[in-house]
């Protein structure tokens, strides 16, 4: 595999908090065009690394490479025009606003209008593409509503919408389905497996929820206590005894 095969590559990355360690000489790659999961227990650091990659923190060390430039010392603004999206574990919505004009905003990053106009009075084109997108996340029918009305199992749609409105090349997903009912776990299942089959986007997935996990990654990371443990197939991770026992030991059993 040449290395541009890889979207996303992680070098040695280290993160200090004050005293804490959250992260330690992580480095992993992310295929282009595939679901790779980011998982481990409580703490492991996962979300210390999409804040990384969306440059919202910066590494004590470590470098970070996306689509063939290196992204360490980039401003987190500059990222939505790179294509790389993200949605977060605690949400990030507009909540006076409502669904349809939150998923408006997520198409302005990649757009040249002013931002009042987006919201006002789209392009025919853009309200038909993010239209499109609540339909995909089943959201058409709640587009006149204010965000903060939705359930959280909508809400978390309605990120994953805004999301995709971007267009990214890579969409960070920060625990998606926590939360979901299953019904709404299939659904999230079969839009990311289009996402990146069909469509050729590259997803990093960090969740908890195991079933979705398997069910959708063609690799899998593990981290514990800021290091990567593992590395490999769904099938490779489900017997790996590091990996269970990471998961049985302190810190969160999940699933
Ligand atoms: N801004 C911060 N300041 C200080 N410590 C932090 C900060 N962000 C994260 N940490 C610490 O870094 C470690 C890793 O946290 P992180 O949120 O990355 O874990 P996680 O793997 O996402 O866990 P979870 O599955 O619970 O979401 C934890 O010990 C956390 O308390
Ligand atoms: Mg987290």
């Amino acid at each position: 595999m040449s290395s541009h095969d890889n979207l996303l590559s992680l070098k040695g990355l280290t993160v200090q908090f004050g005293g804490l360690t959250a992260i330690k000489d992580l480095s992993f790659e992310v295929k282009r065009g595939t679901v790779h999961a980011l998982i481990g227990p409580n703490g492991a650091g996962k979300s210390t690394t999409f804040n990384c990659i969306s440059r919202y923190y910066d590494p004590t060390q470590g470098s970070i490479r996306f689509d063939g430039t290196d992204i360490t010392h980039r401003r987190a603004d500059e990222m939505a025009g790179m294509g790389v999206a993200r949605t977060f574990q605690n949400l990030e919505l507009f909540n006076e606003l409502s669904v349809l004009e939150n998923v408006l905003l997520g198409t302005y990053s990649h757009g040249a209008r002013g931002l009042r106009k987006v919201l006002r009075a789209p392009a025919v084109e853009t309200r038909e593409f993010a239209e499109h997108l609540l339909q995909r996340v089943g959201l058409i029918d709640y587009r006149h509503h204010f965000a903060k009305g939705l359930d959280f199992g909508r809400q978390k749609m309605l990120e994953l919408a805004r999301a995709m409105a971007i267009r990214p090349k890579l969409l960070l997903l920060d625990e998606p389905a926590a939360g979901l009912r299953n019904r709404e776990i299939d659904a999230l299942d079969s839009i990311l497996t289009e996402l990146a089959g069909k469509e050729g986007m590259t997803i990093l997935l960090v969740e908890h929820v195991m079933q979705l996990v398997m069910s959708i990654s063609e690799r899998i990371t593990v981290m514990s206590f800021g290091q990567k443990i593992a590395e490999g197939t769904p099938q490779e991770i489900r017997s790996n005894e590091k990996v269970i026992e990471a998961y049985l030991g302190k810190g969160g059993a999940h699933d």
